[in-house]
């Protein structure tokens, strides 16, 4: 899974733009990216080299910004990013984005949502019938943490929180998403361990993402790995039931 790209190239916000505050971190990055002509024509190529599965997370200020990048992506899954907290954001709803975007590619297309959605099932639905093919659950909470002098941390005062203490938020979003569809999911927030893995995996998720971890334990992917390994030969995994709430 790349950054986001989005259109133009982007220096993202003023530092600081990450700190490390109680169960997790914040983050203000804003998108900092080489705007989409590099990426396709420098970064990509170089990304398949690792011939592995890419995914290629998209951002943009307008539904049409949006879909003109997926235009310029062959043979990768797309992430539309509907959720960065550091960015204004695109007036368009998720759905009309993700509507868009479907018109120009075949392509598998997944729609990255925050947690902060007023009604998880409900934008999930719309977004399934718009034609997405999976959801990404979830982006950051947003957050804002004090200095010794009572002043932001972040230069641009709040930013994303992650780590674990989102992962109970992650969890009530996936679930509340795989009550109202059957599209593959991909969580993520706080995943640290096999353990969290099969949490995710028990709440609805299809695929789990490692983010924060990253920063702590660079080894985290082959680690969790193996944890969730020897988890899976402890533990039939359970499915927790649906519900309406
Ligand atoms: C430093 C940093 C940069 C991030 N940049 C992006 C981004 O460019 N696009 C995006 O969709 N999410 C971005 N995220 C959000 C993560 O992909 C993930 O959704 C979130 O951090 C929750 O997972 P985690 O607790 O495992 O980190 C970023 C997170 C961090 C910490």
């Amino acid at each position: 899974m790349t950054k986001t790209v989005t259109p133009e190239p982007r220096d993202g916000n003023a530092p600081t733009r990450i700190a490390e505050v109680d169960h997790g971190m914040l983050n203000a990055i804003g998108l900092a990216n080489p705007g989409r002509d590099v990426f396709v024509a420098e970064t990509l190529p170089r990304l398949r080299e690792l011939n592995l599965p890419l995914w290629v997370s998209v951002g943009g200020f307008s539904a049409r910004e949006y879909a003109a990048t997926c235009e310029r992506l062959d043979d990768v899954t797309i992430e539309l990013n509907l959720s960065c907290p550091n960015v204004d954001e695109a007036p368009e709803s998720a759905a009309a984005i993700v509507a868009e975007c479907r018109k120009v590619t075949g392509n598998p297309l997944y729609a990255k949502l925050s947690p902060h959605a007023w009604d998880m099932g409900e934008t999930v639905r719309a977004i399934e019938a718009a034609g997405a093919d999976g959801i990404s659950l979830v982006n950051t909470l947003r957050g804002l943490a004090l200095d010794a002098q009572l002043r932001p941390v972040l230069a641009r005062g709040a930013g994303g929180y992650s780590g674990p203490a989102l992962k109970p938020v992650a969890l009530a979003a996936i679930h509340a998403a795989r009550t109202a569809t059957d599209l593959p999911i991909v969580g993520m927030g706080g995943v640290w361990s096999g353990r969290d893995v099969l949490e995710f995996v028990a709440c609805g998720a299809t695929h789990v993402a490692l983010g924060t971890v990253l920063f702590a334990d660079p080894n985290a992917p082959s680690r969790v790995r193996a944890e969730l390994a020897e988890e899976q030969s402890r533990i039939a995994v359970g499915t927790v039931a649906r519900s309406d709430n």
